[in-house]
């Protein structure tokens, strides 16, 4: 905070109370942005991923000088969108606001076309009519490519398979047109999975290992998932925020891929999360139609290459490392919660993993199952 410095430059972020929206709004003050947020109203606060940037408001306010502060505004909500791109005239604009699960999707499909197609439509038409000199970062997603089979990148056919796909597919195109057209400064990010211990808690990765860590402390006993079969390229969201802000610095608007270039299987991420403490996902894995979706992506695998040639640039976190971190917060968490560390205490990762292993030995024999190894 003492060390902020303002660059010159007024970030405006959509979604930033999300996961990706609030490693951003780090990162681009640790930049010296100057950063103004989106939220929408909610009946319960839905701030918790960034309420510890209100430290900037003790000493500023929220006035112009401040580096950080939150405005409401909705994205099915034209009028407040505009009102807000007037009032702040951002340098750069990071569209991340969205329903952004899948399988919801097909339960919500209009509201997702809403937020997630006229939302796009709302601001860039809003740049265009107050003659913004604004960049433009659309949010675009690899579950816009469906079946078209992997490597995927930025030429890759795209034939989505939900309506949450389709609305990313609608505003990808709109994003582009809005360049071609009218000459705005439009990027689309085309990121595929990322997950942090911020990642919500109805994704299948967070789902698994805030499953784990439950089970582990004695408040659950299994975890209840749908299809495993599916293929993800799953990286890091706290780095993949940085790959935005590349994108932005590109001095051409184009499209361009995020990826770790490895892919997985659901199966895979349990038998890691899992292996972590010596236990068999086998005996506390149930499958429900339920989480099973009407149309699946079957596997996603991403080509970064064209992002590593022109923007030098390249995620660096991979599938092992992320299950271990997304694992450890989430144990770290719980046994906090339960009283049983103290997590201020600053112990390794190891330490928390051998407690886990400990616990997990003591399931096995109550539930008369074998530990693996
Ligand atoms: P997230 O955690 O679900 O965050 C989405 C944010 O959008 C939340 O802050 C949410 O607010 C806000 N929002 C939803 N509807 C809104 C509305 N009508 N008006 C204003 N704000 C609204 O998603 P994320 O993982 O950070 O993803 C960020 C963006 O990248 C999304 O557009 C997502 O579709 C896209 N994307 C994500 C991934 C991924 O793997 N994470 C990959 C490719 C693309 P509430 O808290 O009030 O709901
Ligand atoms: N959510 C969820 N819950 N998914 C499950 C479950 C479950 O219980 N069981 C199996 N899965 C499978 C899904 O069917 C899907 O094939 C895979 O796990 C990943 O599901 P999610 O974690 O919900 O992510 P996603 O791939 O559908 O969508 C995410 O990635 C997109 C980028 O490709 C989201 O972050 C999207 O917003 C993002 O655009």
């Amino acid at each position: 905070m003492e060390n902020w410095h303002w660059n010159g430059k007024v970030a405006l972020i959509t979604g930033i109370g999300g996961q990706d929206g609030s490693y951003l709004a780090e990162f681009l003050l640790s930049k010296g942005y100057k950063v103004r947020g989106i939220v929408r109203r909610a009946s319960f606060p839905n701030t918790k991923r960034i309420d510890h940037l209100d430290i900037y408001d003790d000493k500023y306010g929220k006035t112009d000088e401040s580096p950080f502060y939150l405005l409401y505004a909705d994205l099915s909500d034209g009028i407040s969108l505009k009102n807000i791109l007037n009032k702040i005239r951002p340098d750069e604009i990071y569209n991340l606001g969205a329903q952004s699960h899948v399988g919801i999707s097909f339960q919500c499909p209009e509201s997702t076309i809403n937020y997630n197609t006229l939302g796009p439509l709302r601001i860039l038409e809003s740049i265009k009519d107050l003659k913004l000199d604004a960049k433009y970062y659309q949010a675009s997603s690899s579950e816009m490519f469906g079946k078209s089979p992997p490597p995927q990148n930025e030429e890759t056919r795209m034939i989505p398979q939900s309506p949450y796909g389709v609305s990313k597919l609608a505003a990808f195109h709109l994003t582009r047109l809005y360049r071609e057209a009218y000459g705005l400064k439009t990027y689309n990010g085309i990121l595929f999975n990322h997950e942090s211990p911020r990642r919500g808690l109805n994704f299948v990765t967070k789902k698994i290992t805030a499953s784990i860590a439950s089970i582990l402390v004695g408040t659950k006993d299994k975890i209840t998932l749908g299809n495993l079969d599916a293929k993800r390229d799953w990286g890091f969201a706290k780095e993949y925020v940085e790959g935005m802000w590349h994108i932005m610095q590109h001095e051409t608007p184009d499209d361009f891929v995020i990826a770790t270039k490895e892919t997985h299987t659901v199966r895979e991420f349990l038998e890691e999360a899992f292996n972590l403490f010596d236990l068999n996902w086998k005996d506390f894995v149930k499958i429900d139609d339920k989480f099973k979706r009407p149309a699946e992506v079957p596997a996603l695998l991403g080509d970064g290459e064209k992002t590593l040639r022109l923007l030098n640039w390249e995620p660096k976190t991979k599938f092992k490392a992320l299950v271990r971190m997304m694992i450890i917060e989430d144990l770290k968490e719980k046994l906090n919660e339960k009283g049983l560390v103290n997590i201020n205490d600053n112990n390794s990762d190891e330490y928390y993993i051998n407690i886990g292993k400990e616990i997990a030995r003591k399931i096995c024999e109550k539930r008369n199952i074998t530990q693996k190894f």
